[in-house]
């Protein structure tokens, strides 16, 4: 076999070729860099993502994003192989909600319904009564009987905003996304100062005092959908900021301004597990089918009955 990774455009064209050859379906999220996005068959948020996967009809799903987006395409669809071009991409709100840990709260909160933000393991997910993501939150919440109390794991900022916005009083589990949480409201000050017609878009895993300012709050599909429509044409983007190429892209005369992380010279906004995939880990993982993401059946199915919830609320 030829071991050489092709460069530039060579790359592009030899994952072309792979992905025909292959029959395989590249999913990417808003996150990826620009020119994962650009190369995707489909690029959208995770509740898209999770439709996307359930709907193809590819024999092979590459999944651009991070482990628990692949994790929910093979849940869905348990008979295509579902490769991920870097198996280390997880996510922290993910970590911070361990099925043992979830199992254990559930013991002592009988009564509880689980609502788990989709940002979770499979094996989270198969402890869950419902799963939810930030663009179908408010509808899931709504939907749930009013007789009972609720978690909702893992993102406590989701979740603060939650029972902000439908009154329904919720136990927080206390996870945060590193991305998120690191936005500076002195940052975010500075920038509207500096452009006081700006309008802040945020994702509701911010911190409520990111949140507190935001002229509109929505998942990444719901943040692009704004920019493109609103009168104002400066905006100040609280996510992170792989999105501005969608933005850019669909309404090119606008200003989208990234807020910066707390770090001085960091690139803390952008998500370090997202931007592990890379061209080359896509080549290489269509040229050899590998990492490849398996999971055991009764995991499986186990996890597809809240998505399943998720999607019949939603759809
Ligand atoms: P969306 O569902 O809004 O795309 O969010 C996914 C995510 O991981 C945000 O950090
Ligand atoms: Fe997870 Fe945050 Fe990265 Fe989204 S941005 S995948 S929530 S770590």
């Amino acid at each position: 076999m030829n071991t050489t990774i092709p460069t530039c455009d060579a790359l592009l064209d030899a994952i072309d070729a792979l992905r025909r050859e292959r029959k395989a379906v590249i999913l990417a999220h808003y996150y990826q860099e620009p020119a994962i996005q650009d190369l995707a068959d489909f690029i959208g948020d995770s509740l898209q993502l999770a439709r996307a996967a359930r709907d193809t009809d590819a024999e092979v799903i590459l999944f651009c994003g991070v482990h628990f987006m692949a994790e929910t395409a093979k849940i869905l669809n348990p008979d295509r192989i579902v490769l991920v071009p870097d198996m280390k991409a997880g996510c922290s709100l993910a970590d911070s909600c361990p099925a043992d840990q979830l199992a254990a709260y559930k013991a002592s909160h009988p009564d509880h319904l689980v609502v788990s933000y989709i940002n979770c393991t499979a094996a989270t997910k198969a402890l869950s009564d419902v799963i939810c993501t930030s663009s179908n939150a408010v509808k899931v919440i709504e939907a749930m009987p009013k007789d009972r109390p609720i978690l909702f794991a893992p993102d406590r900022n989701l979740g603060a905003y939650l029972i902000r916005t439908t009154g329904r009083q919720m136990d927080l589990w206390p996870g945060t996304c590193i991305v998120h949480e690191t936005f500076s409201e002195r940052a975010l000050l500075d920038l509207k100062l500096r452009h006081p017609d700006a309008k802040v878009v945020a994702h509701p895993e911010c911190e409520p005092d990111i949140l507190a300012y935001a002229d509109f709050v929505g998942s990444t599909s719901a943040l692009l959908s704004y920019t493109r429509t609103s009168p104002a044409t400066t905006f100040i983007v609280a996510t992170e900021p792989g999105i501005i190429h969608q933005m850019e892209k669909a309404r090119p005369g606008g200003v989208y301004l990234p807020l910066p992380g707390t770090g001085e010279h960091c690139a803390c906004n952008e998500c370090p597990f997202m931007r592990l995939n890379t061209l080359e880990k896509i080549y290489l993982a269509l040229r050899d089918l590998q990492p490849r993401l398996e999971m055991d059946e009764a995991t499986r199915k186990a996890a597809l009955v809240p998505i399943e919830r998720m999607m019949a609320i939603s759809a």
